[in-house]
């Protein structure tokens, strides 16, 4: 779509909003029925994550809607009641928590974080692995007793387990204190959505296993006034074997430049010190504009004039990771020196199991070209163990290319089959005793070279950006280095929220310690 088209379909959008609008009647008809009609209009409209189907999505099809406005008849609706958001799994799904919470308040919702006081309780949910679907499970248990105590109170499930057939389904049979189930794609659907679930006193459902549209304007409370996330992208097309998050978080949406430069410009004129761009494969940015060629080294070339001290950007693909975006990261600035490049596997012949299509060797030659280009480059990656029939030997591959990379950090994850996912039915010889074992081993090459990136630390100074107390001493300060790294530290409260220079006493595992510098507090 060119811009001509872009315009035109939101100028469409603001007089006709006919999509939205549909859906809204037909919930609205709905209104007074009963769960079946409810679990009827669900079925009508829901389609279950489908491999082939996502897989064929198209390319054309992204509709923009710059106009999201919570309509007046529902702006009371939350006034005198109260609000709680449970928030599972990533970054991405933080970041839908501070827009919920946004629309929550515009509709007169008030923020608790005790569960007795609320009238609504949404549990963000998490699909990646196994381990995260149990969680919340438990979860949902947990809070049936509430439900005798207030039987007015909601409970919403929401997030990525709600865009998965077999979870709405168990949730629809054996989990009946849940009220309103709605997915990723439904969020700024939230004002209809909670205003059905009040006055029908039955379940709704909606989930949309659409491809996904792009919303501008949405509201936001986000959850600190020193770092803040910005959306620059949604979905993933990258379709890596074990990997749901294809199925539900719909095809790559790329936000427009402009609305995104405008948003991080507004954050630094409120006073944030730190933004990360967000998005499932972020260095995938721009490849869904037929009018304009702008990746995201064009946008980070950008961002990086804005007044604003730190910019980060996760996730990245290496696949995507262009010789334009190491040119610009180059530059430094408020561009930080720090890259979560995630590889999941040190071999090659896993890599293309696992569909990632990139090999070892041309990983090793990318962080090449970003050491050359950044010699001051930090790293930090993912890695799944006991891939389907990993072998020995290739699991040796993945501890090899840790050391080769020097990484300094790494998320690490036995592999969990996901429902619908092609590596879920490759049939798998190895036990879980070996893949814990492997687990073990890699962690503990993952604490080794984090101490040993620590220690380099020792006797240096590094600039810290604060962010309030450390969590386990409040006369102590904590805060993250330009490369990511921890810091608690001794100094004054006045720090907090700025960014400072910290001698480093002592590296840990995991942390720094250290002693502001004095001067290096600004004083306003
Ligand atoms: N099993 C284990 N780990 C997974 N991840 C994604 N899907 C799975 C899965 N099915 C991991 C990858 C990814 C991170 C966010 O979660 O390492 O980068
Ligand atoms: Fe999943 Fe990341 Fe692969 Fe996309 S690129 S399919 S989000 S692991």
């Amino acid at each position: 779509m060119n811009e001509k088209q872009r315009k035109e379909q939101s100028q469409i959008k603001q007089s006709n909003p006919a999509d939205i609008k549909s859906d809204q009647d037909n919930l609205n008809r709905l209104k007074d029925k009963t769960s079946d009609d409810f679990i009827k209009y669900f079925e009508a409209t829901y389609e279950p994550p489908n491999l082939r189907k996502a897989q064929k999505r198209g390319k054309q099809d992204v509709k923009y809607h710059d106009n999201f406005e919570i309509d007046e008849q529902f702006k009371g609706l939350g006034t005198g009641r109260k609000y709680l958001i449970r928030t599972y799994g990533c970054q991405m799904n933080e970041h839908d928590t501070e827009v919920m919470s946004g629309i929550l308040e515009e509709m007169g919702y008030e923020a608790t974080t005790n569960q007795k006081e609320a009238d609504i309780i949404l549990l963000n949910t998490c699909a990646i692995r196994e381990n995260a679907e149990n969680k919340v499970f438990g979860e949902i248990g947990h809070l049936k007793p509430l439900k005798v105590e207030n039987p007015d109170l909601i409970i919403g499930v929401c997030g990525c387990m709600s865009q998965e057939e077999s979870v709405v389904n168990r949730i629809l049979e054996k989990h009946h204190q849940v009220d309103l189930i709605f997915g990723t794609h439904n969020i700024h659907r939230l004002p209809q959505l909670v205003e059905n679930a009040h006055l029908s006193k039955e379940r709704v459902v909606e989930v949309w296993s659409k491809e996904g549209d792009v919303i501008e304007n949405l509201p936001k409370r986000r959850q600190g006034n020193i770092k803040a996330w910005v959306n620059i992208m949604y979905g993933c097309d990258k379709f890596c074997t074990y990997c749901i998050v294809p199925y539900t978080r719909g095809k790559e949406r790329s936000r427009r430049p402009e609305d995104i430069i405008q948003e991080v410009r507004h954050l630094a004129a409120q006073g944030y010190k730190e933004v990360t761009l967000l998005g499932q494969n972020v260095n995938a940015y721009g490849k869904d504009f037929d009018d304009i060629e702008f990746g995201l080294g064009d946008l980070m070339d950008e961002i990086r004039k804005i007044d604003i001290p730190r910019v980060r950007f996760t996730t990245s693909h290496p696949r995507d990771f262009d010789d334009r975006l190491i040119e610009v990261l180059a530059k430094g600035g408020n561009l930080m020196p720090y890259i979560h490049l995630p590889v999941q596997s040190g071999n090659s012949n896993v890599l293309k199991l696992m569909g990632r299509k990139y090999t070892r060797e041309q990983y090793l030659e990318l962080v090449g070209k970003i050491k050359e280009a950044i010699p001051n480059a930090s790293f930090t990656t993912d890695i799944i163990v006991g891939f389907p029939n990993e072998t020995e030997e290739q699991f040796e591959d993945t501890l090899s290319l840790y050391d080769e990379v020097g990484f300094e950090g790494a998320y690490t994850f036995i592999f969990s089959p996901r429902d619908g996912t092609p590596a879920a039915k490759f049939n798998d010889k190895i036990s879980m005793d070996e893949k814990k074992e492997r687990l073990q081993r890699l962690n503990k090459k993952v604490n080794t070279l984090s101490a040993e990136a620590m220690k380099k630390y020792e006797g240096e100074t590094v600039k810290v950006l604060v962010e309030g107390e450390s969590k386990n001493n409040p006369d102590v300060l904590a805060g993250y280095t330009e490369h990511s790294k921890l810091v608690n530290f001794t100094g004054p409260r006045t720090a907090i929220g700025q960014i400072v220079e910290v001698k480093i006493t002592e590296a840990k595992t995991w942390t720094l310690d250290g002693v502001m510098v004095e001067e290096s507090v600004e004083v306003s």
